[in-house]
């Protein structure tokens, strides 16, 4: 048996992608553990959720800091203690910057709501709609320098039907999402997929394009 993977999550708000992770590793699917859940924000509902399941929690406020870089380095001395094999964004409302992300290079994660790399940044359901796109979906990837730039590890795609609201296109991502997160940390806990140096590896082998996951 291989040791749990060691996670920490970061939430800003409801941590239902942190609730399907505590649920699989509940459930005895991922062998992993919460070391640390960490909100920049007091009221996310996220750390009901975490503290209802016995986790810690650190609340790190970034309006405490004078600027980014302290409250960068405020969160990576926390974690650098927590020292987790991986740093599981889920939710995450602030951009981490460049020292940070090099602290813990190959060992950040973050999911977000697009096919990446279409539709970086906020807003995603509201321009796959304006632009009449017939495709949307969920992307894992590593955090790097850039902004939802870095390499992507897993998508899941669904259909975008006449009528589709933000709302159903933000359900049905959800519904994707708490299922592709616990997925790529159950690979990663055994080892089936790793990254090093900023590339990822699948099966043995350099994954040169998104491992495409259909539940
Ligand atoms: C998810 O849609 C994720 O893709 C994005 O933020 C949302 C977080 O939702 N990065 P939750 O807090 O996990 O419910």
């Amino acid at each position: 048996m291989m040791a749990p993977l060691r996670l920490a999550v970061l939430i800003s708000g409801n941590g239902s992608n942190l609730q399907a992770i505590i649920d699989a590793i509940e459930a005895g699917e991922l062998n992993a553990e919460i070391k640390a859940v960490i909100s920049n924000d007091r009221s996310a509902y996220g750390l009901v959720r975490a503290t209802r399941h016995g986790l810690h929690t650190w609340v790190v406020d970034h309006h405490d800091f004078d600027d980014r870089e302290h409250f960068d380095a405020a969160l990576q001395h926390y974690l650098e203690n927590v020292n987790p094999d991986f740093i599981v964004l889920a939710g995450f409302m602030r951009i981490l910057g460049h020292r940070f992300i090099q602290a813990f290079a190959d060992r950040i994660l973050n999911i977000h709501p697009s096919l990446l790399p279409a539709s970086k940044g906020l807003n995603t359901h509201q321009r796959v709609l304006d632009n009449n796109e017939s495709e949307h979906g969920i992307s894992v990837h590593l955090v790097t320098a850039e902004l939802d730039d870095g390499p992507v590890i897993a998508q899941s795609s669904f259909a975008v039907e006449a009528g589709d609201t933000v709302e159903d296109l933000q359900r049905r991502g959800h519904r994707l999402e708490h299922k592709i997160y616990p997925r790529v940390l159950r690979w990663l806990a055994a080892k089936e997929l790793y990254i090093e140096q900023g590339r990822i590896f699948f099966e043995r082998e350099p994954l040169d394009q998104p491992i495409r996951f259909q539940p």
